[in-house]
């Protein structure tokens, strides 16, 4: 595992731009695997203006999301499809025919997880991906116990994930119960994986998954047997590691 210890939120978002630029301005017509959530906003907003800036061309590229919530049509202010249309897809050059979430309102659940594997595979495999990390130490929605071996599949959202998200919603009982997420086999498959951290409310979990014991019930730690790993993480974050 690489570590890029960063001052703060705003240099860890300018490394993580750099990474990610330097992955499309190498691979035009890479294979992006993005996230959601409050820790990936500060590298949007560089890609963006990068892009504006001409320096970066995300025409060739394509874009996997790892999660979505179900019963969330993808027009709902709080779905992950609404909010990478709203942070980035709508300010950046990509082709809206290349940008992949899963489908929140799809009435087979089981045929949906087999869709969106299946885009992951007919892309040829995502080039690098973009991950926050939960304060269980989950990624994507993969939750504390999640098998390893899964694909993309439907999970019921742990209580711990429905408090921290709660803060979108106008009510607790808003928040969506279950949502589809890319499993940790499709996580692991990817060629490169970025994860970045922010805060001294992650310092905990940092040090647990990426200094820990590798278990489900710290899905994160499964990062530490990939072989291509980029952690970008802030002072805060990183504080109570040795
Ligand atoms: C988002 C996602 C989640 C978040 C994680 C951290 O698509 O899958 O795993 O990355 O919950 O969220 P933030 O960045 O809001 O702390």
């Amino acid at each position: 595992m690489r570590i890029y210890k960063a001052k703060d939120y705003k240099e860890m978002s300018r490394i993580g731009a750099n990474i990610l630029s330097s992955q499309i301005i190498l691979k035009p017509q890479s294979v992006l695997g993005l996230a959601t959530g409050s820790t990936p906003l500060g590298i949007y907003e560089l890609l963006i203006e990068r892009c504006k800036g001409g320096d970066i061309d995300f025409s060739q590229a394509a874009s996997i999301n790892l999660d979505e919530y179900k019963g969330l049509d993808g027009s709902h202010s709080q779905s992950y499809r609404y909010f990478m249309q709203n942070n980035l897809f709508s300010s950046i050059n990509i082709n809206l025919e290349n940008t992949h979430v899963p489908n929140g309102l799809a009435d087979d659940d089981s045929k949906e997880c087999r869709r969106y594997d299946k885009i992951i595979d007919d892309c040829g495999g995502i080039d690098i991906q973009l991950l926050g990390l939960g304060h269980n130490g989950h990624i994507g929605f993969n939750e504390p116990g999640t098998d390893f071996p899964k694909g993309t599949h439907l999970v019921a959202l742990a209580e711990s994930t429905i408090k921290a998200n709660k803060r979108f919603f106008a009510d607790e009982k808003d928040v969506p119960r279950f949502a589809y997420t890319m499993g940790i086999k499709s996580i692991m498959k990817a060629r490169h994986i970025l994860i970045a951290v922010s805060g001294i409310d992650k310092a905990d979990i940092v040090k647990i998954a990426f200094w820990g014991p590798v278990s489900p019930e710290v899905p994160a730690s499964v990062l530490q047997l990939h072989n291509n790993v980029t952690l970008i993480a802030d002072e805060a974050a990183l504080s109570k590691v040795d």
